[in-house]
């Protein structure tokens, strides 16, 4: 045995973490730790959600706003595009990631830089260090749009989390465990919050109810949300 320095202090034996901190940050005022490893924070976008939109419509005149259809042959109510290396699809063939937009044949948009620096600070916020997203899944909701619960499974590596971005008109999210039949817990999310889960929250089941009718001076009566993930 390697005899310790006198004075300092023998570490834990179990590996570090990525989450360790989590318990000191989820007592910042304005985090909300909704299960062990998943956190709201509370506004931390707000100032920069006009400039986080403005990217969006860049992405979107290259990469246009679409309702996807799932395998099972379902058009899906939220519109969706992508921005990264990787961009999140479902169609007919199944749910994966892919390295062009199948409707233009061209890669996806790049990553703006501002969401790889959102990603980073939100995530370094709730505990998750050397968070370096590679895809962006961008959700459009209408009034009426909804996603039913499901898991964020199609990326390679669960160790890193996912930065969830929330703009324009509030939404109830639903956040439950890793079992579909776990009664998700109901979360009102507004303009610039963020919410991050990763570590044993990363496969948690989670969802959005349906949109209600409302009016933001930013986006009309839409829900912008972004999903900051590593896929590759
Ligand atoms: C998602 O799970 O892809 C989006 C969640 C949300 O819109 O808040
Ligand atoms: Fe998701």
């Amino acid at each position: 045995m390697v005899p310790m320095k006198p004075g300092v202090r023998r570490r834990a034996s179990r590996p570090l973490a990525a989450y360790d901190l989590f318990a000191d940050l989820a007592a910042t005022p304005g985090r909300e730790v909704i299960a062990d490893g998943a956190m709201i924070l509370r506004g931390f976008l707000r100032d920069e959600g006009e400039a986080i939109l403005r990217a969006i419509d860049s992405v979107a005149a290259r990469a246009p706003f679409r309702r996807m259809v799932t395998p099972g042959g379902f058009t899906m109510s939220a519109a969706m595009t992508n921005c990264g290396r990787a961009g999140w699809i479902t169609d007919r063939r199944g749910y994966r990631y892919t390295d062009v937009d199948p409707e233009s044949g061209r890669p996806w948009p790049e990553l703006p830089a501002l969401f790889v620096d959102v990603a980073r600070r939100a995530s370094a916020a709730a505990g998750f260090r050397g968070f370096v997203p590679d895809a962006c899944l961008i959700n459009c909701y209408e009034p009426g749009a909804r996603l039913s619960l499901h898991q964020d499974r199609n990326e390679r590596d669960f160790t890193a989390p996912i930065v969830s971005v929330s703009l324009g008109v509030p939404a109830i999210f639903l956040f439950g465990g890793a079992e579909r039949s776990e009664r998700p817990g109901r979360w009102r999310l507004e303009h610039g919050d963020v919410v991050v889960w990763g570590g044993p929250a990363r496969l948690a089941f989670h969802g959005v109810v349906a949109l209600a009718e409302g009016k933001h001076p930013l986006t009309g009566s839409r829900r912008f949300n972004l999903t900051l993930r590593k896929a590759l």
